[in-house]
């Protein structure tokens, strides 16, 4: 039974999946100190969080047993990702699932903030019917700058072109087809943005680069009586500054969602009736919260099981599409490397993953990270998954390299280097769940792999095969298939069995003293 903690809120239907689950025990205690959570957290193999529960140093140093965090949600800012990935902890998200509610919110606090609705409200409120000082502005025929064109900025582009906006944006990291895509002006510098824009609304993710990206000495440069919004994370724009800039005129309005020190609502924003605030809503609908409830429910499951999951923020980004077409090799992957300790005992110095045919085209990053947790996962004690499976290797002085090649053939090879020599061997994925082994050492085979293999080297002589099938007979291990390979007449053949169940070490020792038997291994995969 694997535990999981869920400490911020997530939907009833996410809970209720996690609950269902047989082989899960789910406990909720969203009110827990921070020392509450540290003394509890040991016990448990998942935490579900939100925004507000900090996954730092201290956190991993105390949650041993730690296997996912599900982050129910999008930013991934309150979770230290190296921690997690040094411990071979998978950190999912649910970056699709809010992505509309977060977008509309947008518009909500663009549309307040630019007619004060908040401050018309709270008049009428005071049963005070005045609509002096309340003017506002159009949105039809300004200028939107958005700052990142993101999935929540690409949203936006798309919803303001109906209001009649001119949208540009400033967004460094994407291609320029992108900005084609939103019929969005691309602007090379964000001083381009911030000169041409009445209205900037900024969808980055809160990174080093990000934070404190707009203080006053860019508030200078836009246009006086320029409109914001935030409603992606607190402190990209500088609030003290943005403060300032609002006393002073040149900012008209601001629409903010997040706030840099949330949950505490400090900020000097607060007391501006110019600014529009929300405590983080932007993902508060009955159906972002559904979404993400479910989504980050089905991902912790998987994660748990150790079934690959698509949005796993610690891994290669694959689709779901491209995972499926992955899949196979994956195993592959980690069957070939497997191979390599349980055959041969040199420390390896390198590992080269060799893709050849239209192999060589396909996302290889996760195909790489599966051999080396093939080679590793049979001689270490700690944990190798996909996550740490390349760190791991590092810290073991081990190299890795990935090379393709042109081919006919789709072949993915894992080749191991050591001082003494190099360990090769090959495989083929003949359609879904058919993977083969198709060269171990230049033996030619087509080997489905099963859970327990053996792996043997012969003098080509008569007689070989029929000892190893009388031996094996005898001790009651049931032979499945058998194929010899050899390269020469009379030279060393190898011979490779799949059978039923393990052999146990007598047995094995019986085998290695049959004459013209040169090496006998078992492999377990
Ligand atoms: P995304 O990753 O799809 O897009 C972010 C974009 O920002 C990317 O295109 C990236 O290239 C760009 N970017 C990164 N650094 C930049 C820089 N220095 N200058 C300009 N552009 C830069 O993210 P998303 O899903 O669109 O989310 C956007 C933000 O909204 C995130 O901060 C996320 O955490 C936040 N969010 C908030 C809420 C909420 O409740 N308020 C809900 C969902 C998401
Ligand atoms: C997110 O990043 O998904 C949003 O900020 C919403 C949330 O934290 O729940």
């Amino acid at each position: 039974m694997k535990k999981v903690l869920v400490t911020e809120k997530i939907s009833d239907k996410g809970v209720a999946l996690l609950k269902a689950q047989k082989d899960l025990q789910v406990d909720v205690e969203m009110d827990l100190t921070r020392e509450e959570l540290l003394k509890k957290i040991p016990a448990y193999e998942c935490i579900v969080v939100r925004s507000v529960t900090k996954i730092n140093e201290e956190f991993y140093k105390h949650a041993t047993n730690l296997k996912v965090v599900g982050r129910a949600g999008n930013g991934v800012d309150n979770i230290e990702m190296e921690g997690a990935t040094k411990r071979g902890v998978i950190v999912v998200n649910t970056p699709e699932s809010n992505i509309i509610s977060a977008c509309e919110h947008t518009i909500g606090l663009m549309l307040s903030s630019c007619r004060n609705t908040v401050r018309a409200h709270k008049m009428i409120e005071s049963r005070v019917w005045d609509r002096n000082g309340l003017k506002g502005t159009e949105l039809y025929g300004k200028t939107l700058g958005i700052i990142g064109l993101g999935r929540i900025g690409g949203l936006l582009a798309i919803r303001m072109h109906a209001f009649g906006m001119k949208i540009i944006a400033f967004d460094p990291y994407i291609a320029d087809a992108r900005f084609k895509k939103y019929n969005v002006e691309k602007c090379e510098t964000l001083d381009d943005l911030l000169k041409a824009a009445d209205v900037i609304s900024i969808h980055t993710p809160k990174t080093a680069e990000t934070m404190n990206m707009i203080t006053y000495k860019e508030w200078k440069k836009c246009k006086k009586g320029v409109r914001v919004v935030n409603c992606a994370r607190g402190g990209l724009y500088n609030e003290q500054d943005l403060a300032k800039a609002i006393k002073e005129g040149i900012v008209a309005s601001a629409g903010i969602d997040v706030l840099v020190d949330e949950p505490k609502p400090i900020s000097p924003l607060i007391d501006l009736p110019q600014c529009v605030l929300t405590p983080h809503l932007g993902a508060d609908t009955t159906e972002a919260q559904d979404n993400v409830g479910i989504a980050i429910a089905e991902e912790v499951i998987a994660a748990l099981r150790g079934e690959m999951v698509p949005n796993a923020v610690n891994l290669p980004a694959l689709g779901a599409d491209e995972l499926a077409a992955v899949q196979d090799y994956l195993t592959l992957a980690e069957d070939l490397g497997k191979l390599y300790y349980q055959l041969h005992r040199e420390a390896v110095e390198k590992v080269e993953v060799i893709y050849s045919g239209k192999l060589a085209e396909m996302e290889t990053d996760m195909i790489t990270r599966a051999a080396m947790k093939g080679v590793l996962e049979p001689v270490l004690m700690e944990h190798v998954n996909y996550v740490n499976a390349l760190i791991a290797a590092d810290h073991r002085g081990i190299a890795i390299t990935e090379s393709k090649e042109n081919g006919d053939q789709d072949l993915l090879t894992v080749k191991v280097i050591t001082k003494k020599g190099e360990f090769v061997a090959s495989g083929r994925v003949l359609g879904r769940g058919q993977v083969r082994i198709a060269e171990i050492d230049g033996y030619q085979f087509d080997v489905e792999p099963t859970p327990y293999m053996l792996v043997a080297n012969n003098e080509d002589k008569p007689g070989m095969i029929g000892q190893i099938g009388t031996l094996l007979g005898a001790s009651k291990v049931n032979i499945a298939t058998m194929q010899v390979s050899r390269n020469q007449k009379n030279g060393i053949a190898m011979m490779f069995l799949t059978v039923d169940s393990d052999v146990p070490a007598d047995v094995l020792k019986l085998l290695k003293n049959v004459g013209g038997i040169t090496k006998v291994n078992m492999v377990k995969i």
